[in-house]
């Protein structure tokens, strides 16, 4: 049987990625360029930079992608591309080029939701998953319970009202006068650190909601380091970190297992920069022990920002015949 083959470009914030994969689950390449040395000097992604980036490396990704998959433009059967959410310029560079070569080489077009890609993320690292799940989405950019009822229908439970998981390791990270991105520095130190040493609030847990706040916790830890500053102590780094990483995977934890109860689900999902992060790991896997559920994590490169996991999703919008057209635009705050 001929192998249905989708190419698809990622170029939503600071990560310049093609890839191609084979049948909606086998990745054959996933290039992935990214400008986190770029924009680590500035503390942050910096969106005018970010465009630039993507447009100096879009092409000799996608000549890669196709490359390392040994294969054509020829041999692909859909060209995917994600048009939102994330910044728009970014976003811009990838639907136009997508759009070039899907009227170049005359091959269908078909618009991805970037919070649906890494969703279908774990579609890749797992191949026989299936829906139903709920799936926790947390990133730099979103921090979203989702109930996957099948490939093509999702429904928000909840998201965070103000900054995402990320962010908010990212801003800590910041203050600590750690590197940028944040959340990898923080997990490590918190491996050296007692997370009960501080108590930071954990808000909107025990309540009949999916909704998040993290704005409240960064306030928190900020307002401790400035008190202790003042006073002139030493800021205990590592129970810091410990106790602010806590704080936010208890409220991470508590969520999911609230949304699996309603939603009577047996699996979960995680998906996202965050779900990188080792406490969440530990803490999801032991609520899903203990509740009998099964616990999905993408490999870790898949995780992260990457065009593959577009490819998977764009390989099930293909087989219903969800299509773009030319007319597809960037959609910088496009819902599920
Ligand atoms: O999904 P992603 O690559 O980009 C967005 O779409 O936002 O997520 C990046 C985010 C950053 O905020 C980064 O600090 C965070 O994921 N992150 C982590 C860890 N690894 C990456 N946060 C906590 N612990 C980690 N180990
Ligand atoms: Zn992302």
């Amino acid at each position: 049987r001929q192998r249905c083959l989708t190419l698809a470009l990622e170029t939503s914030c600071d990560e310049t990625s093609a890839a191609v994969v084979a049948d909606g689950r086998v990745v054959l390449s996933n290039i992935i360029s990214s400008q986190i040395p770029v924009h680590q000097k500035f503390g942050g992604v910096v969106p005018e930079i970010a465009s630039r980036k993507h447009i100096e490396n879009v092409m000799a990704v996608v000549d890669e992608a196709l490359s390392v998959a040994g294969v054509g433009l020829t041999d692909i059967s859909a060209i995917g591309v994600t048009y939102g959410p994330g910044l728009v310029g970014a976003l811009l560079v990838g639907v136009s080029v997508a759009k070039a070569l899907a009227f170049a080489a005359d091959l269908p077009l078909v618009g991805v939701n970037h919070l649906e890609g890494h969703i279908f993320a774990n579609f890749l690292s797992h191949t026989a998953l299936q829906p139903p799940f709920i799936a926790l989405v947390v990133s730099g950019g979103h921090t979203s319970l989702i109930q996957v009822k099948d490939y093509h229908s999702f429904e928000l439970l909840g998201q965070t009202r103000d900054d995402a998981a990320g962010e908010a390791f990212d801003k800590i990270a910041r203050v600590l006068k750690l590197p940028y991105p944040g959340g990898p520095h923080i997990d490590r130190l918190a491996q050296q650190g007692n997370p009960a040493a501080i108590a930071f609030p954990r808000a909107l847990t025990g309540q009949k909601n999916f909704e998040f706040s993290f704005s409240g916790l960064k306030s928190a830890v900020i307002n401790y380091i400035h008190n202790a500053e003042q006073r002139g102590e030493r800021i205990p780094q590592a129970d810091l970190a410990a106790s602010f990483q806590a704080a936010v995977v208890d409220v991470l934890v508590d969520k999911t297992m609230h949304a699996v109860r309603q939603c009577q689900v047996n699996q979960v999902v995680v998906a996202g920069g965050v779900a990188a992060n080792s406490a969440l790991k530990t803490a999801l896997q032991e609520a899903c022990g203990a509740a009998g559920l099964a616990l999905y994590y993408p490999d870790p490169i898949l995780c992260t920002d990457n065009a593959a996991m577009i490819a998977c999703r764009a390989y099930y919008h293909y087989l219903q015949g969800d299509l773009a057209d030319l007319h597809l635009n960037a959609r910088p705050a496009l819902k599920l």
